[in-house]
């Protein structure tokens, strides 16, 4: 059977950390894809990681390069290109350079693999699918983000910590933009199958939401040097899992929402059933009034950063 071939471009923290997932869980052929002034440094992460394979156990054939000819006919490309976020940045000052990135590098992903999946993590996220939707032209469910499931890993980590349980236990679900504007929803959080509220008094529970709001920005303050790799490698490889193994996952990702939710044409963190297809559905939530609210303000917050990078692309 043929292998899926799974393209990332970007090849520094994010990009290289997913291929390492990804090789590790078998998910595929992997493309490790960089600029050309980068020169060894994706061919010399590939073959670290090729020559991981026989302690590791994992066959897959991993290929780092600076040219698109290698990427040819991938079914997943993730785009993980641009400049991450240092001390005292937000994710929006990063909007016009990676804006830049991500466009430049859809229009090479549209000539060379024009049946592919693309995920896109480079931030800042919502405007940056977008960026690239426009840019491939692909159809909206082949075009999608990853922020849901790192922020809700986030959240469950946190969740986790505070009531000394397994994180195998605790489900969670937030919507909305990434970090800052993402929405809770207590009524899809439990533990072992009680809800949250019944566990944890709505004052810490808030604190704890806090805490994963600004879940990125704690990484960087630490590291200082950039932002988080491994929560969001490993979140972007379960994606591509869902998609090569067709696995029909119920996940939280930046989807594109027309009539759903009445977003009206602007990626905003949904939950979908992701499978070879990309998004082949967005499940639509009845939500409470204050969710809403705090919805429709995450929405209005990207529809806020897509007009400025609109304006800034021309
Ligand atoms: P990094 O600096 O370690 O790696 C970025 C790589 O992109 C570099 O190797 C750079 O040479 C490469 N690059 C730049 N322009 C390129 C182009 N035109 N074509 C191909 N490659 C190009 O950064 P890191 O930590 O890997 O983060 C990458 C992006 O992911 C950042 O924008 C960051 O903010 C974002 N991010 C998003 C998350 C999410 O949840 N959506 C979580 C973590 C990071
Ligand atoms: C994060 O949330 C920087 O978006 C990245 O860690």
């Amino acid at each position: 059977m043929r292998r899926a071939k799974i393209t990332i471009v970007g090849a520094g923290n994010v990009g290289a950390t997913t291929a390492h997932w990804c090789a590790a869980d078998e998910l595929g052929d992997i493309v490790l894809l960089d600029i050309p002034q980068t020169e060894g440094m994706p061919a010399g992460k590939a073959l670290d990681l090729a020559e991981a394979a026989p302690i590791m156990g994992f066959d897959a054939k991993i290929l780092g390069t600076t040219s698109y000819a290698d990427t040819a006919g991938s079914d997943v490309v993730v785009i993980t290109a641009g400049i991450p976020r240092k001390p005292g940045m937000s994710r929006d000052d990063l909007l016009s350079t990676n804006a830049k990135i991500v466009g430049s590098v859809a229009e090479q992903i549209k000539q060379s693999s024009p049946n592919a999946v693309v995920i896109v993590v480079s931030n800042p996220l919502d405007a940056m699918v977008q960026r690239a939707l426009q840019v491939t032209g692909f159809p909206p469910n082949r075009v999608l983000g990853q922020a849901g499931v790192l922020d809700t890993a986030r959240y469950r980590t946190f969740l986790a910590m505070e009531l000394g349980v397994s994180v195998e236990d605790v489900s969670a679900l937030l919507l909305g933009g990434h970090g800052d504007t993402m929405v809770p929803l207590p009524s899809c959080t439990s533990v072992g199958g009680i809800p949250v509220t019944q566990l944890i008094p709505a004052a810490r529970l808030e604190e704890i939401v806090q805490r994963t709001r600004d879940g990125g920005a704690e990484i960087v303050g630490l590291l200082k040097t950039g932002s988080a790799y491994y929560a969001p490698a490993a979140a972007t490889a379960q994606m591509v899992e869902a998609i090569v193994r067709d696995k029909k996952r119920l996940l939280p990702c930046a989807a594109y929402c027309d009539k759903e939710y009445g977003v009206g044409g602007y990626y905003v963190g949904v939950p979908v059933v992701l499978g070879t297809g990309g998004v082949e559905r967005i499940i639509e939530l009845k939500l409470e009034p204050t969710e809403q609210a705090a919805f429709q303000k995450s929405v209005d917050a990207v529809k806020g950063l897509v007009a400025t990078m609109n304006k800034l692309v021309g």
